[in-house]
């Protein structure tokens, strides 16, 4: 197979769609000659208190600011709740899919609007007010969207944590955002094991002091320590709050949530989402590259933990009326035909998944997929990292059986959506590309000095102009914001990925040029791996680069100096892995440790990562320039040492 293999859009899923080739195609041009009139249409599918008079108003340079429909007035839960209760009010919002296949439950839009009022409402009792942070360290159950639009009811800003990760990471997190609650649960269920988020909670808030309250919800039933006056059930305070929460009037620049995500350097960032552009970009998209049609079924496996959570299992399906299915377990549980056995028994049209997923069940061969139906699938969805072509066709071969196509969205936490991605109903497909950009979206190819590279070509993916939903600025910290995303080429949004272009246009994301992982999908700095590592006592010193994993797509490789003195055995090797896990979490272990008694530096001291790359990847023949070294030997001595 190569980049000429096409696969076009079948009668079948044209027929009837919102947006089929013509369609897109003109839609395109609209929005690059007139944003201003196209977003003002399209801003159409929110409801407003106030309307905007003004579209969009931004600039790349100097401060950097972004600002759309900003003189709007709106509440997010509104346009995702109170507008469709008179239509659908009785129809199936949320269908939830527990841990143990036993177990499942569906909310209706009526029911989950009274749910949302009552949280909002004793959040209100408790203090909680417009502006306040509020994080969110739960389960996959339908209390985690609750709470998301509960926050968005009252205008406090939510900030979730993904239930996996370390009580320091919590910490860092409830502090560098000041939260005034926390909202948990005792225990969170994952593949037949209990987590233990209350437990973790507590002992994060032990240098949380700005932790007023916790509410928890009562999940598993374990018994867990409630504390006096800090500590509330969930059950105890919504069953006491009125059921209806008139919603607070939000400006559309205003902050709907943060979401911390890492970069390449320092401790993880916190992305600042504001209300009116998220919400549209997320409805928009959702609406177009997966053709969602009312009465459907759509189903995101993704975790609310991260940016794919919120934006695709909560904001955008919902604000489109959709039925959201949100599933609490994992792929693999309790056998590896999980994911099609919630999909017959859900019918789900929509299926949206991670490449690390399919190439894990992919392993497990054809049979598990096959003695399922999956008759109800009419559009697969990829997303969270590059998905290799084999991979894309044995989900569009044995998932899919030639049947549906398979939209591969590119987009960041940053974006707030996606901006490069087929349209289901509208895009000629080639596996492995997440071909064009949508409307109103601008990329560009740069080489390192930011000279704009034209027609088929490879390079650094940049965007050109704002869209509605990116992100406005790193919370407390524009500089940062500047920093990161605006300085290396000056006057246009740096992604960090790198991309290559064809002859039609079509981008090819061949993933992060800078120190940024994606392991199995999830994002992780090196510098925080790092930092992790060299806080163990017996640690002098900690490089962490990528390595290939065939499952994982990138797996965590770590080259450690020992302080004098201490013994290099496995079982050191076994406690800094465990280390690791408890600093930052499970997702962060390292798949390979290599003891090294010296690092590549340059005489300036500045570690060559990329050497430790090749070394890693085992590409040892082609180490490139090595002649800037304080020490060359050090280098034939990590090659002869290599892990795996
Ligand atoms: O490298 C790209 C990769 O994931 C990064 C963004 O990670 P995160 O902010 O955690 O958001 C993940 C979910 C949107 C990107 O910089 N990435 C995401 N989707 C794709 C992808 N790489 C290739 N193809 C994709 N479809």
């Amino acid at each position: 197979m190569t980049d000429q293999t096409r696969i076009p859009v079948k009668p079948e899923i044209a027929q009837g769609a919102s947006l089929d080739a013509a369609g897109f195609q003109a839609m395109t041009e609209r929005a690059r000659q007139d944003p201003d009139g196209f977003w003002a249409e399209e801003a159409k599918r929110i409801a407003w208190m106030k309307p905007p008079t003004i579209i969009k108003n931004s600039s790349f340079s100097g401060d950097v600011q972004i600002k759309w429909f900003e003189d709007g007035v709106l509440n997010a839960s509104v346009s995702c709740l109170d507008r469709h209760l008179e239509e659908r009010g009785d129809q199936t919002a949320i269908i939830w899919e527990g841990d143990d296949p036993g177990t499942d439950a569906k909310v209706t839009y009526r029911e989950l609007h009274e749910r949302v009022c009552r949280l909002a409402n004793a959040m209100k009792a408790l203090g909680v007010k417009k502006g306040d942070r509020v994080t969110l360290y739960l389960p996959m159950i339908v209390e985690a969207a609750v709470a998301m639009l509960a926050c968005a009811r009252i205008g406090a800003v939510h900030s979730i944590v993904f239930g996996g990760f370390s009580p320091d990471s919590l910490s860092t997190r409830l502090v560098d955002c000041e939260s005034v609650l926390l909202i948990t649960a005792d225990e969170g269920r994952r593949g037949g094991r209990k987590v233990a988020l209350k437990t973790n909670a507590d002992e994060a808030l032990k240098s949380a002091p700005l932790v007023q309250n916790v509410i928890v919800v009562k999940n598993t039933g374990g018994d867990v320590p409630m504390q006096a006056g800090r500590d509330h059930w969930y059950h105890d305070v919504t069953e006491a709050a009125p059921r209806e929460c008139e919603p607070e009037p939000i400006n559309a620049e205003d902050p709907l949530f943060i979401l911390y995500t890492s970069g390449s350097t320092g401790k993880p960032k916190g992305v600042l989402h504001t209300t009116a552009g998220y919400l549209l970009w997320t409805a928009f998209t959702h609406q177009h590259v997966f053709d969602y049609r009312p009465g459907e079924v759509y189903w995101c496996t993704a975790d609310v933990g991260w940016v794919t959570g919120h934006s695709y299992i909560v904001y955008g399906p919902l604000a489109n009326g959709a039925t959201t299915v949100m599933f609490e377990g994992v792929p693999n549980y309790p056998d590896n035909s999980r994911f099609w056995q919630v999909v017959d028994k859900h019918q789900v049209n929509i299926f949206y998944t991670a490449p690390t997923a399919i190439r894990a069940l992919m392993r497990d061969g054809e049979g598990p997929v096959k003695k399922t139906s999956r008759k109800s699938i009419r559009i697969l969805g990829s997303v969270g990292e590059p998905i290799n072509p084999e991979a894309w066709l044995w989900y569009y071969r044995v998932v899919g059986e030639e049947r549906c196509p398979i939209v591969d969205t590119w987009w960041q936490t940053e974006t707030g959506g996606i901006l490069i991605s087929p349209l289901a109903a509208a895009t000629e497909l080639k596996p492995g590309s997440a071909t064009l950009p949508l409307p109103g979206v601008l990329p560009a190819l740069v080489d390192g000095e930011g000279q704009l590279l034209d027609g088929a070509t490879e390079g650094n993916l940049v965007i050109l102009d704002s869209w509605p939903g990116m992100m406005r600025t790193v919370f407390r910290d524009h500089e940062r914001f500047i920093q990161t995303y605006f300085s290396t080429f000056p006057g246009k949004y740096f992604t960090g990925d790198g991309a290559r272009r064809d002859e039609d246009g079509y981008y090819w994301i061949t993933g992060r040029v800078d120190d940024v992982l994606n392991v199995s999908g999830h994002r992780m700095g090196t510098a925080e791996i790092e930092s992790a590592l060299v806080a163990h006592p017996k640690v002098a010193e900690a490089a962490v680069v990528g390595m290939p994993h065939d499952i994982k797509g990138q797996g965590i490789y770590a080259y450690v100096t020992l302080n004098a003195g201490e013994e290099p055995t496995d079982a050191l090797r076994k406690e800094l892995v465990a280390w690791v896990r408890k600093e930052i979490g499970p997702i962060a272990s390292p798949d390979a440790i290599q003891w090294a008694p010296g690092l590549p530096k340059t005489r300036s001291g500045k570690i060559m990562r990329r050497i430790l790359r090749k070394i890693a990847a085992n590409e040892t023949s082609a180490l490139g320039d090595t002649s800037t070294l304080a020490d060359p030997t050090v280098v034939e001595e990590l090659i002869e040492n290599r892990v795996g």
